[in-house]
């Protein structure tokens, strides 16, 4: 069998495939159909200070190039799940990477340090959702204001490994990775949904309740690999991938890239067991190529260009 452990910025994982935010519930909901613990990790929706409601509906729309989501960050709050959920995931097993958003840099660094307290393994700070009109959507926009974020979490997040979400608008991509590396983020993940918008011609009106939303899937792969190309490229950063990966040789595509982790999201609405036969897949097309370790491919589409 290959091997697929990976050390992504020294979080230990059994592979490299994890979860999406915001794609996979906080994991529970997902207990019955996958075996969470054959995860690289579990990455938890994203968890505010206070519980929010989330967007009015509605919030989902396809389209034939992809999904659109404008949920609007609903969870129940740090409290519920630093107390209830994030225990319950231990216990089965999986490692855990805490998603964090906040109104403001301070909300950020209370939410991060209580999931720290209550046993995440890492954190990833989400400075990249399109459909909230104030806190985490200009913070990664913008390169200053992510290291600031970045910073007031470092300091509060002991040694746990701490990532940041962005996105590809606003600030160049490589610009706000470089900033919130200086800042003390250990990688980068990349990349959040793209803004767009789906509309019912005949009613003449938006389809999604807050008119726009995030794109995702297959539609934005080739954006992805773009970003995780260039990042690599000028940084050597530690990667969490993802954009439209639906199959294992999708996932190699975002190593072979330069990323060190890979992130199944909108697929797991198409596929529920998306994550455990992405894993599969990676054991089965290394063992066909004769790749004896992934980690041989991580950025190797670099070395040979
Ligand atoms: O597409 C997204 N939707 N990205 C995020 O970061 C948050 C999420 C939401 O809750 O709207």
């Amino acid at each position: 069998k290959p091997e697929l452990f990976v050390d992504l910025a020294g979080l230990r994982l059994k592979n490299p495939v994890v979860t999406a935010s915001g794609t996979f519930g906080f994991g529970i909901e997902y207990a019955r159909v996958v075996d969470l613990a054959a995860l690289g990790a579990v990455v938890l929706k994203t968890v505010t200070l206070k519980p929010r409601q989330g967007n009015p509906p509605p919030r989902l729309a396809e389209t034939p190039a992809g999904m659109l989501n404008s949920i609007g960050l609903e969870n129940p709050g740090v409290e519920a799940v630093a107390q209830d959920i994030l225990p319950e995931l231990k216990r089965r097993g999986v490692k855990v990477i805490a998603s964090v958003a906040g109104e403001t840099i301070g909300e950020y660094a209370t939410v991060a340090e209580r999931l720290a307290a209550a046993g995440a393994d890492a954190l990833e700070l989400n400075l990249s959702c399109p459909n909230v009109g104030r806190g985490g959507l200009h913070f990664g926009s913008d390169p200053e204001t992510a290291a600031a974020v970045t910073r007031a979490v470092r300091q509060v997040a002991g040694n746990l490994p701490v990532f940041v979400k962005l996105g590809v608008m606003g600030a160049d991509v490589v610009k706000v990775a470089t900033a919130v590396a200086a800042a003390g983020a250990s990688g980068v993940s990349l990349i959040n949904t793209l803004p767009g918008l789906a509309v019912d011609w005949r009613r003449c009106r938006p389809i999604l309740g807050n008119i726009t939303g995030g794109l995702s899937g297959p539609a934005i792969k080739p954006v992805a690999l773009w970003a995780v190309w260039r990042v690599y490229a000028a940084t050597r950063l530690p990667i969490i991938g993802m954009g439209g990966i639906m199959s294992a040789a999708d996932a190699l595509e975002f190593i072979v890239c330069g990323a060190t982790a890979v992130a199944a999201g909108t697929g797991n609405f198409v596929n529920p067991r998306l994550t455990v036969e992405l894993v599969e897949g990676l054991n089965r097309l290394l063992a066909a190529e004769g790749v004896v370790d992934v980690k041989e491919l991580i950025g190797a589409a670099h070395r040979r260009s």
